[in-house]
């Protein structure tokens, strides 16, 4: 097979690959999808200055985040039921991230439970979490990640309940109900036989092993999203947080902030950091961009806290565009599913690799040694908002 190089040539080995209905489930976004356009668009507007005759013969990639080492100011962001694109996929993603010295943020929905990732990584990574309704459950489930040794805790808070998702209701992933649904999900797993052996019959594609204690009965792949809306809790608030942050020792993380007003008031509660997010464009459609909403964000809390950024992000010039509205690390989405779908662990580590070429080109070209050295200077135009 000739190695895809780019965003697109993996999202069309990811879409070969797939069954209609998991690579519709990666791909889509929310209402019209208006956001997830947008996202990708705003990240490719901005304009950076091109600076020559700097000794750029040593650029280094490197960061510090949250007192941990990066070989780059890159993370895998959470998918959820990432173990559906590849067997074991979450671990597969995992040691490819730990090979190149970027951190992975485990989503609470991963089909790999926080054990077996741990037992087959041997190493943390950090964990990311939905709040559902039982709290119990859910304070069981922040003791055990922090006695695995998880070192960040990312609280995602833009779910209150999911997106409503056309693409899967049409490709089958959460309707039509019944035998019809089920006739177009098998038609399609029918049609993708390297899928079909490799998760279908060699993975356990049904299995959410976080969520195992309040999965009671079987809870069909189909049926998920709707689980999802029942369990998970719309109620959270602010004092939630403040509750997780009261209970967490480590530095927490959340994920999912548009707005200036909750970005300060995360900062009020205590957290260490934030994603600017919209999930991307998996929620509210019709809001900003992330990289519209970012330079007003880092201004407003940037020196209270490490503010993060993802959504759009499709290449290593994208994080240093993100860097340069303000941005201290950068969060990949469908960027590392589609590199895991399309290839594995191989394909996740190649992925990183040619981002870490990316970057250190963006960073020589626009006349930087190094990630400390990114800011709003590099840019050709201020952003925007
Ligand atoms: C298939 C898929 C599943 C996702 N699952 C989760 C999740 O479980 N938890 C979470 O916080 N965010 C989740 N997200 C959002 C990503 O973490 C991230 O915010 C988003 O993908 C960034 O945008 P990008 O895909 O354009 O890079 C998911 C995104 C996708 C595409």
């Amino acid at each position: 097979m000739v190695w895809p190089h780019g965003f697109d040539d993996l999202r069309a080995a990811a879409k070969r690959r797939l069954p209609r209905f998991l690579f519709d489930y990666v791909d889509g976004g929310s209402f019209a999808e208006l956001v997830l356009a947008r996202n990708v668009a705003a990240v490719r507007a901005v304009t950076l200055r091109q600076r020559v005759l700097n000794d750029v013969s040593q650029t280094d990639l490197s960061t510090r985040l949250f007192g941990q080492g990066l070989a780059m100011p890159l993370m895998l962001a959470p998918i959820g039921m990432g173990g559906m694109l590849r067997k074991r996929g979450e671990i597969q993603a995992v040691r490819a991230a730990q090979a190149s010295g970027v951190p992975m943020v485990m989503s609470t929905v991963a089909l790999c439970s926080v054990d077996e990732v741990m037992a087959a990584a041997g190493m943390p990574f950090w964990f990311q979490l939905y709040v559902a309704k039982d709290r119990g459950f859910v304070m069981d489930l922040l003791a055990h990640v922090q006695a695995l040794g998880c070192p960040v805790l990312c609280v995602t808070v833009d779910l209150p309940m999911p997106g409503p998702r056309w693409r899967d209701q049409r490709s089958g992933l959460s309707g039509p109900p019944g035998l019809i649904g089920q006739w177009r999900r098998w038609s399609q797993v029918a049609a993708h036989p390297r899928w079909a052996l490799d998760v279908g019959l060699g993975g356990r594609p049904h299995m959410l092993g976080n969520l195992a204690p309040i999965m009671t009965g079987h809870v069909r792949l189909n049926d998920f999203l709707s689980w999802s809306g029942r369990n998970f809790d719309p109620s959270v608030t602010w004092q939630d947080l403040a509750v997780i942050r009261s209970r967490w020792d480590g530095p927490l993380v959340i994920k999912g902030i548009m707005d200036p007003d909750d970005a300060r008031r995360a900062a009020d509660i205590g957290v260490d950091g934030l994603v600017v997010s919209n999930h991307g464009g998996r929620q509210l459609d019709g809001t900003v961009s992330t990289a519209e909403a970012l330079p007003a964000i880092a201004q407003a809390v940037g020196d209270r806290l490490t503010v993060l950024a993802d959504g759009g992000v499709r290449n290593g010039l994208d994080v240093l565009r993100m860097l340069a509205l303000g941005a201290k690390g950068v969060m990949i989405g469908r960027a590392w599913a589609y590199a895991l779908a399309a290839g594995g662990q191989a394909g996740v580590s190649r992925m990183l690799a040619q981002f870490a070429i990316e970057l250190r080109a963006g960073l020589a070209f626009t006349g930087c040694d190094g990630i400390g050295d990114v800011g709003p200077h590099i840019l050709a135009r201020p952003p925007v908002g």
